[in-house]
């Protein structure tokens, strides 16, 4: 299913991949995919799932700025970063440094404290096991201020959110961990305001090993849609603990884990994984540009109209001097001949006085 679903994607993504190439992405907005929730629900997990890329992650805010994660995937050669913010531009060849450098450029842009600030942080990666997407990575929803964070917190980081998943071409992954109450998950709320019929809305569930005994079945039917119905549904997905984290668990090493956690799980057994995440995703992105392929299209043909009508003035090329220049040359010499005695009217006919 999965080689599949990719082999029938493939025609869309290099389609896309084309009009990057002749600048097209320069006047129309590609899609993008920006992740929201609570703080600590998972959201940088799941971008590291998605991208491959370690982001910084861990308990408290750490996510402090928008992150716009620019994936482009290469035929062949080395993984190369570039990190942007504000004037300063820095390109890196070692993914380890990701970490550092963002945590680097929060701390410029937001203070070293518990700050947000929505300039938004650009980081590309190029390498030949990514795939072509953009994902941004966002603060997460907070309700009661922390330290020396102003009272308002909650409203600015809102504010900051929906100045993300209000645009029309943003897919919005809600992200919710599998132990709180999901029917009072503000990130939920906020997209079903700006999508009310979940078109670009794809809910996904994480920590299901932290779920408390007894409370599977309540999840299940959460993943079945059958509290909270959404078009595009739930996804469970199971990230990296802060304890493989520490344990400096490698990524495919998680994706094993992950598989073997929902095979032997006694609820979840059916459900979704990664493998599946990446599928919806990147069908969502490409049901997305399905839809902006009519603008696409009438942007084109203007174009090439104007191509065109250019092309049909150079029809016959440059004249012949025995064709075009010809008969001009004639009236030329006629002309010549009797200069004294004719005029061009207005509309280029030789008279005669
Ligand atoms: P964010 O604040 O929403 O970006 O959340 P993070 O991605 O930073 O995750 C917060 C914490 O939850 C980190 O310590 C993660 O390791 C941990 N975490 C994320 N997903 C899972 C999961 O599926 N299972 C477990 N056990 N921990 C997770
Ligand atoms: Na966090
Ligand atoms: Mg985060």
């Amino acid at each position: 299913f999965h080689n599949h679903f990719i082999e029938s994607v493939r025609p869309l993504i290099e389609l896309i991949d084309s009009l990057k190439l002749i600048g097209l992405d320069e006047d129309i907005g590609l899609p993008s995919i920006a992740v929201v929730g609570d703080q600590s629900s998972g959201k940088s997990s799941v971008l590291e799932a998605l991208s491959g890329v370690a982001l910084p992650r861990g308990s408290g805010i750490v996510t402090r700025c928008p992150l716009e994660l620019k994936l482009q995937k290469l035929k062949n050669g080395p993984w190369s970063g570039i990190i942007s913010y504000s004037g300063h531009r820095e390109t890196f060849n070692d993914p380890l440094k990701v970490d550092t450098l963002v945590r680097e450029a929060q701390n410029k842009l937001a203070g070293k404290a518990v700050g947000i600030c929505d300039e938004l942080i650009t980081l590309e990666i190029s390498s030949p096991d990514v795939c072509d997407l953009t994902l941004i990575d966002l603060p997460g929803i907070t309700r009661v201020p922390v330290h020396d964070q102003p009272e308002d917190i909650g409203d600015q980081i809102k504010t900051l959110i929906l100045k993300y998943i209000a645009k029309s071409e943003t897919i919005i992954l809600v992200v919710v961990p599998c132990n709180v109450d999901i029917a009072t998950t503000e990130a939920l709320r906020m997209a079903q305001k700006v999508d009310p019929e979940g078109l670009r809305t794809l809910a996904i569930l994480t920590k299901p090993d932290l779920i408390d005994r007894g409370a599977e079945i309540d999840v299940l039917n959460i993943v079945q849609g059958k509290v909270i119905p959404l078009s595009k549904g739930y996804i469970i997905v199971r990230c990296r603990g802060q304890s493989d984290i520490n344990d400096r668990i490698p990524f495919d090493k998680a994706m094993e884990a992950e598989l073997k956690f929902f095979r032997n799980h006694h609820y979840f057994r059916y459900l979704m994984t990664y493998n599946i995440l990446i599928v919806n995703i990147t069908c969502m992105n490409s049901l997305h540009i399905k839809k902006s392929l009519p603008s696409l299209t009438e942007q084109i043909q203007t174009r090439l109209l104007n191509v065109q009508r250019d092309l049909k003035n150079y029809e016959q090329g440059p004249p012949l001097e025995e064709e075009m220049m010809g008969p001009f040359l004639s009236e030329v010499r006629a002309l010549r001949v009797d200069h004294h005695k004719c005029y061009l009217s207005r509309n280029n006919v030789i008279a005669f006085k």
